[in-house]
């Protein structure tokens, strides 16, 4: 598999120039909060979702000021929503290092999310950006209904499969959907290619967010967050979901019921953790994580041949192929 450094050739100076822009957006005036910043730039992440909107951009037409704009409102956005998630659930770790809320602890973290949000939305006001504005926002409202049901269902513990795809559609796919979207609508592309691209979007997102799901389960997996925090924070997802309808009635209460007195217990969670395995749930979920690469690989076919086109769909492989 090409590394990201390789997918991103033919956007490398495009990226470059994001990461000044980035740089300048995340500052303050406030010296708290330029300290936490500039503590978040130390590790940036992937940085996927600039990298989705330049390639989807390349693909449509071409790269222009707009996508600029596009790519540092989302990776905003989407520093802002990690800093929150952490929150959320109660997450020490994030890339490799102390999140936010570990050493400056919830309140300020809180606080700090909402100056990101905040300006992201400035940025695209300040370029008059209205219609990048329209569609990330319709992420944001699905991104925090997103979170909101599946901490609805972590309390009952009754989440269906259907539940979870809706909860991944728009806690996360949302926004990668938004990335291909605003990369193409950037470019000049008209509405019919914004939606195929925002709907190729949609799919990988949502084998982005199988992956992270089944890496919270993988002990080698170098995600630089907690492991195992899924079942801590009662959060069922794809693998487990599929063996508990495979289950009967008392093996399926067995198992809700450790989740909910002794998730803290780490031997049951160990063994639990081997049941999904054995029973096939990793398989399952694997299975349909490349059902939904596929369906984004189906879409982008139908766009000309380029250098970036190559890149975008080598970068759907490394989406469910990664280790981090
Ligand atoms: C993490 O996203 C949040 C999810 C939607 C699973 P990334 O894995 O893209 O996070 P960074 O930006 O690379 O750290
Ligand atoms: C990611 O869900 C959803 C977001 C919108 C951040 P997770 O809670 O699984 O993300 P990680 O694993 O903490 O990055
Ligand atoms: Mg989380
Ligand atoms: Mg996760």
């Amino acid at each position: 598999m090409p590394s990201l450094k390789e997918i991103s050739k033919p956007v490398e100076q495009h990226l470059k120039a994001f990461n000044r822009k980035f740089r300048v957006a995340m500052k303050s005036k406030v010296p708290l909060l330029n300290i936490i910043t500039r503590y978040i730039l130390k590790r940036k992440g992937k940085q996927i979702r600039p990298l989705f909107v330049f390639l989807s951009a390349e693909v449509c037409g071409g790269t222009t000021e707009s996508s600029f704009t596009g790519a540092s409102l989302i990776e905003l956005l989407h520093t802002a929503t990690l800093v929150h998630d952490d929150v959320v659930d109660e997450s020490f770790h994030r890339r490799g290092l102390f999140s936010v809320n570990a050493l400056w602890k919830n309140k300020i973290a809180v606080l700090a999310g909402d100056y990101l949000l905040s300006k992201g939305l400035l940025i695209a006001i300040e370029n008059n950006e209205f219609n990048l504005l329209r569609i990330v926002s319709e992420a944001t409202r699905e991104m925090s209904e997103g979170e909101l049901l599946q901490l609805e269902k972590a309390r009952k513990l009754d989440v269906s499969e259907e539940i979870y795809f809706e909860i991944i559609r728009k806690k996360t796919a949302s926004l990668i959907a938004s990335c291909c979207a605003i990369g193409a609508a950037s470019a000049g592309a008209d509405q019919q290619m914004v939606r195929q691209m925002h709907t190729c979007g949609q799919a990988i997102g949502i084998a982005f967010q199988i992956k992270d799901d089944l890496m919270d389960f993988d002990i080698n997996s170098q995600t630089g967050k907690p492991k195992g925090l899924d079942i801590k924070e009662k959060k069922m997802t794809l693998p487990l979901i599929y063996i508990l309808g495979e289950l009967d009635y008392l093996q399926r209460r067995k198992i809700i019921h450790l989740i909910k007195y002794n998730r803290n217990d780490q031997e049951k969670v160990k063994k639990l953790v081997e049941q999904v395995k054995i029973s096939g749930g990793i398989d399952y979920a694997e299975k349909k994580m490349m059902e939904y690469q596929r369906q984004a690989i189906d879409i982008l076919s139908g766009f000309p041949e380029s250098e970036a086109k190559k890149s975008l769909e080598e970068l759907i492989r490394f989406t469910i192929e990664r280790e981090r």
